[in-house]
């Protein structure tokens, strides 16, 4: 059975996002910083060969042990499992083609029919909660892994739910304040990791969890 797992970027105060995180605050100036935040999180993936390339922002870009390692991430995905904020940041963002190349599984009480892109992402959205969407996904997913997406809200239900295999959190040299934090709402038993890898950079460090 392939593994469930989270990949994600997290400011060095425990954020996953900023605060005000949507383009339509982008001139309110209660959130003005949130778009340069958002690029000290992610400046490290913006910059790699693999990133530019699935995003179709052009050719260039880094190669060596992080590119390898996000190419790795995104490939061995058979199935992604996601929240409804997440999604709608994406649908207005990511290129037609949109960039996850297997189903997604959007957790929502939206109810909508799939939206299907081409070059293989098909978005299906799920009313019945966590579990529903995981089974769903293992079934589409033939054996490979499943990726949590994100956002926090979502990680956080499948944290307490015990199902996170393997944990890989980009931990980037920046203070937020404030914004979606990644570490709460959490349930009794917690979940226990072990470090498995560390890969350090300017950038960010790259730390990798798996189950204790
Ligand atoms: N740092 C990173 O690597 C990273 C990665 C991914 C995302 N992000 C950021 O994280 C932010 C979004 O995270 P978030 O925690 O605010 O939201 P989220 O987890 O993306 O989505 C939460 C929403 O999903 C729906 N939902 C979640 N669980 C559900 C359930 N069990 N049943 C039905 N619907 C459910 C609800 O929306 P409805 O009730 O409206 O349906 C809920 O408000 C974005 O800013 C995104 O850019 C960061």
């Amino acid at each position: 059975m392939g593994k469930v797992f989270v990949n994600i970027g997290l400011s060095l105060d425990g954020y996953m996002a900023p605060e005000g995180m949507d383009l339509e605050n982008w001139e309110r100036p209660e959130y003005k910083n949130w778009g340069a935040k958002w690029g000290a999180l992610m400046g490290w993936v913006l910059k790699q060969q693999y990133f530019r390339e699935n995003l179709k922002f052009g050719p260039g870009g880094e190669t060596g042990p992080v590119n390898d390692m996000l190419r790795h991430t995104m490939e061995r995905a058979g199935a992604n499992i996601m929240g409804k904020r997440m999604f709608d940041q994406g649908e207005r963002s990511w290129p037609e083609e949109a960039p996850f190349h297997a189903p997604v599984y959007v957790l929502t009480h939206e109810k909508r029919d799939p939206w299907v892109r081409p070059g293989g992402t098909t978005f299906h959205f799920i009313n019945d909660g966590p579990a529903g969407a995981l089974e769903r996904a293992r079934e589409s997913a033939g054996g490979r892994d499943i990726r949590i997406s994100g956002g926090a809200d979502v990680i956080q239900q499948y944290l307490s739910m015990g199902a996170i295999d393997e944990l890989e959190i980009a931990l980037a040299p920046v203070l937020f304040g404030s914004g979606r934090r990644l570490f709460e709402n959490l349930h009794e038993p917690v979940p226990q990791f072990r470090i498995d890898k560390v890969l350090n950079t300017p950038d960010a460090t790259h730390l990798r969890y798996v189950r204790a």
